[in-house]
């Protein structure tokens, strides 16, 4: 599908030592349903990533684990995070996906003053919707993301579809060393202008991971979050036929995915209702197959020997009781466009290429505003590099309650995740053709020279970032603001 330059992936290549590395169970949670006072450190750490005899990896993280903790808090209800930065420099949270106050939103210098050394800033909003959301710095994103800082935060429905287990899988990838240690080397401007920085460790719940114990008849509901910087994920489950029920936590129309393949560009969440329907003894594979040549197995769903849980597949319901979203107006709607551009040329074709072949001159590309990182991308002529920071100019002034239809088109020869802060959006049409299922995201994956049009109510003021979410693109200049009056 599509094709990554670099180290080729081998999940095992740090592994070929016959090393047998620990089985994942499902996350401890540490602040389970608990509303009220939640603490949350981030600080440097010493994990074990790779699994024995490899040594433990220098991570940055939450709560001394990688990921951090999965928070599962009730819909509506308040919530309090008071996040202590243990780092040796500034940090942020940013809470994706949740429609929360703009202050709330994690931003430095657009929506907080960044979070110095040693000190404590603390989170409090009311999650509106339910569903599967996740946490992550927004401050230094290229290291403190790609060193480990990530956890799940999950918004439990007040009345969830019946399932056997529900069971959150935060996917990470890693760029590790021979001694399973985190390559330096972030914000390399060839990589930027590629495909980011790809790793060539992929882990499941912060190990990489051997097996996944299932039992035949039991349906699971499960949660992917795709928390890589850069790795674009398509996973196959050999043997079974999961059900797409949300999208970046936002119920769906249940659906098989297109081909059996579900698609994860990076901040993307995909809740999955699947039927252990294997047989009893039997390992099925989990594939992620998304660059060209390098499929790997992201795990194994390893089946109990005992037998099923119930003779016949569970017949309960699918569909997710929606959540409280504006519907878009789409008579008196504002229509903008916006072209995502730069990065080198010929994106299809970098596989097993030495040298500079596509580097092309970087169309479009206008004035641009930063703090001194190199501009690769550009929003409709401005590149916007960094984090966030204050005086970030917005591209569209949206007045409160006023829908709003977007147009991206992607002129690049790069896949972008672009995602979009405060509000989600209803996907209408990808290339002009209708979107089924209705679907809506507060991330949506452009491939090469697409486009793709999703409506949303600008009802939650403030300042708005929009940005691809392939974190060396974000950095280099893919990113812009909308203002909400
Ligand atoms: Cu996960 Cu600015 O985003
Ligand atoms: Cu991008």
């Amino acid at each position: 599908m599509s094709s990554i330059s670099g180290p080729a992936i081998n999940r095992r290549a740090l592994l070929r030592a016959g090393a047998c590395v620990a089985a994942v169970a499902s996350l401890p949670r540490a602040a389970a349903t608990a509303v009220g006072q939640i603490d949350l450190t981030a600080a440097p750490g010493r994990l074990s990533i790779v699994g024995k005899p490899h040594p433990a990896t220098k991570v940055w993280c939450y709560g001394n684990r990688v990921p951090g903790p999965e928070f599962r808090v009730p819909q509506g209800q308040p919530v309090r995070i008071a996040v202590h930065n243990r780092l040796p420099e500034d940090t942020t949270v940013h809470w994706h996906g949740i429609r929360l106050p703009n202050a709330m939103d994690g931003v430095p210098g657009l929506t907080q003053a960044p979070i110095k050394p040693g000190v404590i800033f603390t989170y409090e909003f009311a999650p509106p919707d339910a569903g599967t959301f996740w946490y992550h710095p927004h401050a230094d994103s290229l290291q403190q993301l790609g060193r480990g800082m990530a956890g799940a935060l999950i918004v439990e429905e007040p009345e969830p579809v019946p399932v056997d287990r529900d069971v959150a899988w935060m996917l990470a990838d890693w760029r590790m060393t021979g001694d399973a240690q985190i390559a330096s080397g972030f914000g390399n401007a060839m990589e930027a202008g590629m495909a980011g920085r790809v790793g060539n460790t992929v882990t499941l719940n912060g190990i990489v991971s051997d097996e996944v114990p299932v039992r035949a008849g039991e349906r699971i509901r499960l949660r992917l979050v795709n928390s890589a910087l850069a790795r674009i994920m398509a996973l196959r489950f050999e043997g079974h036929r999961p059900v797409v029920v949300a999208i970046d936590g936002q119920p769906c129309d249940p659906h098989e995915p297109e081909g059996g393949r579900v698609l994860l560009g990076p901040a993307m969440r995909v809740d999955l209702c699947v039927d252990m329907s294997g047989d009893p003894g039997k390992r099925y594979r989990v594939i992620d197959d998304f660059y060209d040549g390098l499929s790997y197995w992201l795990t194994e769903l390893a089946y109990d020997e005992g037998p099923p849980a119930r003779p016949r597949p569970l017949e309960a319901p699918l569909t997710l009781p929606r959540n409280p979203l504006p519907e878009p107006d789409l008579a008196s709607a504002e229509r903008h466009e916006l072209r995502l551009q730069g990065g080198m040329m010929g994106g299809g074709a970098m596989m097993g290429m030495g040298g500079m072949r596509g580097m092309g001159p970087m169309r479009g590309m206008g004035p641009m505003r930063g703090m001194g990182d190199a501009a690769s991308w550009a929003i409709n002529g401005v590149s916007i590099t960094g984090d966030g920071h204050a005086d970030m100019p917005p591209l569209l002034t949206l007045q409160r309650g006023q829908t709003c239809v977007l147009t991206m088109h992607n002129e690049t020869a790069w896949w972008h995740p672009m995602h979009l802060h405060g509000h989600s959006f209803r996907v209408l049409r990808r290339n002009g053709s209708s979107v089924s299922h209705r679907q809506w995201a507060d991330t949506v994956l452009l491939p090469p020279r697409q486009s793709v049009e999703v409506a949303f109510v600008a009802d939650n003021p403030g300042d708005w970032m929009l940005h691809c979410h392939v974190t060396d693109h974000q950095v280099s200049g893919m990113m812009t603001v909308l203002r909400v009056a």
